[in-house]
């Protein structure tokens, strides 16, 4: 397939780079490029060779948010029958870890994009927004419901209100970012993040998301036992008995993902 709004790259190391490549719009997430966003997370996601995905921007910008232009005259049937935000619900079935590399502005959609991922890896020049107020507006994908879960209360109200913005650094403090790196190596510093995981065995780091994730849906005692499950399927693999036997013969694991 080929791509308008994308750039799609491969690394030897199981590490599949989706980049937004629209900066004369800010990288607005517009219909079009949130169908090739996911068109090409989900052929990464069935493909064996890779098993790490980054998302990412320019360095100027992540994603400034949904496409003003193509919603400002919409009405809700239009929102509703063009999937405006349902197609969104798909980076949640995703099995492979992904990582946002975020630079510059993430704001709105921008913002609930690199929170739909499972990690956040920024630059220094990083700012993390939900300024849909200012639109007379709120977050539609994920905005009140993940910053609460990940800044807590006080912090997602200010945001949404009032449209507090996050440095990089602040976001990184209160645990929305894993980590901030200078401009120039934050991307090459998401992609080694990647290339680690995508090495390690992947069932376990298959189930370990589907599990992490799944606390956030379920009562504590329906999450230890759902953990306690899946800690048990995996003895049912290959990789559980060359994990444990590796390390007892004091060697490296040789991984199957079987
Ligand atoms: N949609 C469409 N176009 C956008 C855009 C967006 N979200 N953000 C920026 N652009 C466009 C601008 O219209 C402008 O285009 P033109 O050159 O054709 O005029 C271009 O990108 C550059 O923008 P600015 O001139 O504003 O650049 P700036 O450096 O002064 O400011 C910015 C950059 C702070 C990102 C500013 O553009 C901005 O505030 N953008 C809007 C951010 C926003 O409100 N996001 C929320 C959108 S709603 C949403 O996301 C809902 C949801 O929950 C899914």
């Amino acid at each position: 397939m080929t791509y308008e709004n994308i750039v799609v790259e491969y690394s030897v190391q199981g590490v599949g780079v989706v980049k937004l490549n629209q900066p004369r719009t800010f990288n607005a997430l517009s219909g079009p490029m949130m169908d090739e966003i996911m068109a090409a997370l989900e052929a990464m996601d069935a493909d064996q060779a890779i098993r790490c995905m980054v998302l990412t921007g320019t360095n100027r910008v992540f994603a400034a948010g949904a496409d003003i232009k193509e919603m400002s005259e919409a009405s809700p049937a239009e929102m509703i029958n063009k999937a405006f935000i349902a197609r969104w619900d798909r980076l949640r079935h995703l099995n492979k870890p992904l990582i946002a590399a975020v630079s510059g502005y993430a704001l709105g959609g921008g913002c609930e994009l690199a929170m739909a991922c499972d990690m956040i890896v920024a630059s220094e020049s990083a700012v993390f927004g939900q300024p849909e107020i200012n639109l007379g507006v709120m977050p539609g994908a994920g905005g009140t419901q993940r910053l609460i879960r990940t800044v807590g209360k006080a912090l997602a109200m200010e945001m949404c209100l009032n449209d507090r913005r996050l440095t990089a650094i602040e976001a990184e403090r209160v645990g929305l970012v894993n980590k901030v790196f200078p401009v120039e190596s934050y991307l090459q510093e998401a992609i080694n993040l990647a290339a680690q995981i995508a090495a390690r065995a992947p069932l376990a780091i298959r189930l370990i998301k589907e599990t992490v994730n799944m606390a956030l849906e379920t009562p504590l005692s329906a999450g230890l036992a759902y953990e306690r499950n899946n800690f048990y399927m995996l003895f049912s693999t290959q990789d559980q008995k060359e994990g444990m036997a590796a390390f007892l013969d004091k060697r490296s694991a040789d991984w199957k993902g079987e």
